[in-house]
């Protein structure tokens, strides 16, 4: 089995890079396409000044997504919650005089800032600058700021600078940029070693050779937590019924009914050491699956189910040491207290340690939406709520409350220094 190394850490790692302003702005260009390569999902974000020097479109055409130049004009309502959100980790590179001030002050006067602002991952910022300016006391109190909230600042290199002059101030080279990016997300690499099974989408149970039975599952929450699961280290396999793409380095299976997910998922379940049954498995299969197809001349026929295998019940019935279990529950149930409810009968019924519990009744829950609320409740009695926020900020809440139960303890970043 091939477990990522530090090496790794920008694998599927999703960097915003910010472009400010600067004359260096063309060598972002370079680290967006050293990001690409070492495979992390990159969305640039130019400041107006960056396209001055530079035109977006060199990034749309390299990076993972088309660069981003506003806040109001574009797509979607809120682009900078969504980027900060779901980012892993945002570099500025260059990051001008400018740009340090206003994210120092907290001033969000354009979308690199706002998403500054709004991100809870690490910055790595990179300025680039004329010495006088990097000299100022302004710059020179801003970084101390910033450095004192835990930004990560990349000092400038001293060399020739914009307009014939040299000295400190010109920015780091592409490939020292994405050495300290991956130092950085390397240390958050808290699963290293941690195999873990993930099950997602809804299966589909056949009447005949071109219909099923089906749920709206579309596997987004299921493929959010394996791709989290793997941003943090771990070894992931997905046993999955949709055409989605795995994490990079992931192991796929694609299956269709819950028998075949049943079989996938105990030929893979002795060697994990948590497995996430995010899948809606259909409860009730047809009796017979007819060999041809139904003929609808041949009258409206009568569909015998019979009970599927409940597959995370028959896991939580033959435990393995140490394993860790995870169910969902979807649940139409009107209010937090129902669904606490119901989420802690399913818990003791099925003899899992955590259940990931929502009511996909609610508004932007559940199915289909890139959004959930859920909660997140505990065989210890446990229980955190979720509200309502992207999969990918639910996925980062699953992950964080299987790693603090994981048995042995995993890695912790200080032993991977
Ligand atoms: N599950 C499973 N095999 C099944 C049905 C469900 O492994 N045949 C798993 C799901 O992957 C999920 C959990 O069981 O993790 C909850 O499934 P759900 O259908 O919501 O609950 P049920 O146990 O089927 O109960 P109910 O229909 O009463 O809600």
């Amino acid at each position: 089995m091939d477990i990522p190394d530090r090496c790794e850490a920008l694998r599927g790692a999703r960097v915003v890079l910010g472009v400010s302003g600067g004359i260096a702005a063309y060598k972002a260009v370079e680290v967006c396409r050293r990001l690409m390569d070492a495979g992390a999902h990159v969305s640039p974000v130019l400041t107006r000044g960056a396209t001055r020097f530079i035109a977006p479109l060199t990034f749309s055409a390299l990076a993972s997504e088309p660069a981003r130049t506003t806040l109001y004009d574009g797509p979607e309502p809120i682009p900078h919650t969504r980027l900060g959100q779901d980012a892993d980790l945002v570099v500025v590179a260059p990051a001008t005089a400018r740009l340090l001030g206003s994210y120092a002050a907290g001033i969000s006067s354009d979308l690199l800032t706002a998403t500054l602002i709004a991100t809870r991952a690490p910055v790595l910022v990179c300025p680039a600058m004329h010495t006088e300016m990097w000299e100022h006391p302004s710059v020179v109190e801003n970084l101390a700021v910033l450095r004192r909230r835990g930004v990560h600042v990349l000092d400038p290199e001293a060399g020739r600078l914009a307009g014939g002059d040299a000295g400190k101030g010109r920015l780091a080279s592409p490939a020292a940029i994405v050495e300290a990016a991956t130092a950085i997300l390397g240390s958050k690499l808290s699963l290293l070693g941690v195999r873990a099974l993930v099950t997602a989408g809804g299966t589909r149970e056949p009447l005949d050779p071109v219909r099923f039975i089906g749920n709206r599952s579309s596997g987004k929450q299921g493929h959010a937590i394996a791709d989290e699961l793997a941003r943090r280290g771990a070894h992931v396999v997905l046993i999955t019924t949709t055409d989605r793409q795995g994490p990079p380095g992931a192991e796929v299976v694609r299956v269709g009914t819950a028998s075949e997910m049943e079989r996938a998922v105990l030929a893979h379940r002795d060697c994990s050491d948590v497995v996430v049954m995010a899948a809606a498995v259909a409860d009730f299969r047809p009796k017979v699956a007819a060999a041809t197809k139904i003929k609808k001349g041949d009258g409206v026929p009568d569909i015998v189910l019979e009970a599927t295998p409940d597959i995370l019940a028959a896991l939580g019935a033959t435990p393995v040491a140490g394993q860790l279990l995870v169910g969902f529950a979807a649940e139409t149930a009107g209010s937090r207290e129902a669904l606490l409810g119901a989420a802690r009968s399913k818990l003791a019924a099925k003899h899992v340690d955590l259940v990931v519990a929502n009511d996909v009744a609610a508004p932007g829950v559940g199915f289909s939406h890139d959004t959930n609320e859920v909660i997140i409740v505990g065989a210890d009695g446990s229980s955190t709520d979720v509200p309502l926020t992207s999969k990918t900020a639910v996925a980062g809440a699953v992950v964080d409350a299987i790693t603090a139960r994981l048995s042995p303890p995993p890695h912790t970043s200080k032993e991977l220094t």
